[in-house]
């Protein structure tokens, strides 16, 4: 017994940025956004707050799953950094949706989602919950140096959610770290202590692209090869690959040796750029919705992020179960 995912939801800002808007006040363009990472334009939170949109798509996954808050047995939002330190995201969505469950935030960058699905796994093995709501949610645009071309241009910002429910549509789930503290960093406020002896790193997004750019691309490659191991697969028999969406160019090296359909990798990236933890939920939602996935698919969901962190989990669609 694990689980299976009974509903799915997404809300993305209003506003939406194109290349040429950045290359107004940015010496960038078009071409080198569009040629080197596939980015076309992303949504960027404005008049709205992190959390409005991630009560919003958990109410549309509840809503999809035909349930209420009160049957969900556990909260778990994925963020690097909601709109507050204390209290997490996951506590202002559980207080949305009139639960009482326990609710918490998990920060493993662009992982964010895989690691809580394993944990949503965990709790329902261990007896401890039957439906949980997974959340994530990113304010990019609030995390990355706005003068700085090589990281600005690369992400967006937005919100998802999946109800996951006792039963049988887990097919493996595979987690790993590299530790790397320098490859991608985002330092927190050190605050007015007047015993801190650390001095204030700059607030922003800071990360060496290259070694990220190969990092992501062995362990996507290898997530996937130990994912499908552990679900007695083969990466042909996956019918949907749900890729982490930071580089179209990352996505073609990582899956290349397999020698897949291309129609059967799924993007969004060229509207919403990077969104980091919440890029494969919005991506599963928005495919989910059009009706690309039929009851017995296999879909693979493989990301890679700060920490540096990386991950796959296979689940069989069975959102009818
Ligand atoms: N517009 C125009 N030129 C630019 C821009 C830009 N937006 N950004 C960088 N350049 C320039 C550079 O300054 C450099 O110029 P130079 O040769 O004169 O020094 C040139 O373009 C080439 O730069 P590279 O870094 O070599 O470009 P590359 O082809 O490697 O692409 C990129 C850079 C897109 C960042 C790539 O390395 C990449 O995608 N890396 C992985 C990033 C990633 O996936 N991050 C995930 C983070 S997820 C998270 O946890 C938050």
């Amino acid at each position: 017994m694990s689980f299976y995912v009974a509903g799915t939801g997404s809300a993305l800002p209003e506003k939406v940025v194109s290349n040429d808007d950045l290359a107004q006040f940015l010496d960038t363009s078009d071409e080198w956004i569009v040629t080197r990472t596939g980015i076309r334009r992303r949504h960027i939170l404005t008049h709205e707050r992190l959390e409005d949109l991630a009560i919003a798509s958990a109410k549309e996954a509840l809503a999809d799953a035909g349930i209420g808050g009160e049957e969900v047995d556990l909260v778990l939002c994925a963020t690097m950094r909601g709109d507050t330190v204390t209290p997490a995201t996951a506590c202002a969505v559980a207080g949305a949706i009139g639960s009482a469950a326990p609710a918490f935030d998990i920060n493993a960058a662009c992982v964010g989602v895989l690691y809580c699905m394993e944990i949503a796994d965990s709790f329902i093995v261990a007896g401890k919950a039957k439906t949980v709501l997974v959340v994530s949610c990113e304010a990019m645009s609030k995390l990355v140096d706005w003068t700085d071309r090589s990281t600005c241009v690369l992400f967006g910002d937005g919100a998802g959610a999946m109800v996951l429910r006792a039963g049988e549509g887990r097919l493996a789930g595979e987690l790993s770290t590299r530790p790397d503290l320098h490859a991608i960093r985002m330092p927190n406020i050190e605050g007015n202590s007047p015993y801190n002896m650390i001095g204030q790193e700059k607030l922003a997004l800071t990360m060496d692209g290259g070694e990220v750019y190969k990092f992501a691309v062995n362990a996507m490659g290898r997530n996937i090869e130990e994912a499908c191991a552990q679900a007695g697969l083969t990466p042909a028999d996956i019918d949907w690959y749900l890729p982490h969406q930071a580089n179209v160019r990352i996505i073609t090296a990582s899956l290349k040796k397999f020698k897949i359909d291309k129609d059967k990798v799924l993007l969004n990236i060229d509207e919403c750029g990077n969104m980091s933890a919440t890029s494969v939920m919005v991506l599963l939602d928005q495919y989910a919705k059009k009706g690309t996935f039929h009851c017995g698919d296999k879909l693979l969901l493989v990301a890679f992020g700060g920490g540096l962190t990386s991950g796959a989990v296979i689940i069989e669609w069975k959102k009818n179960q």
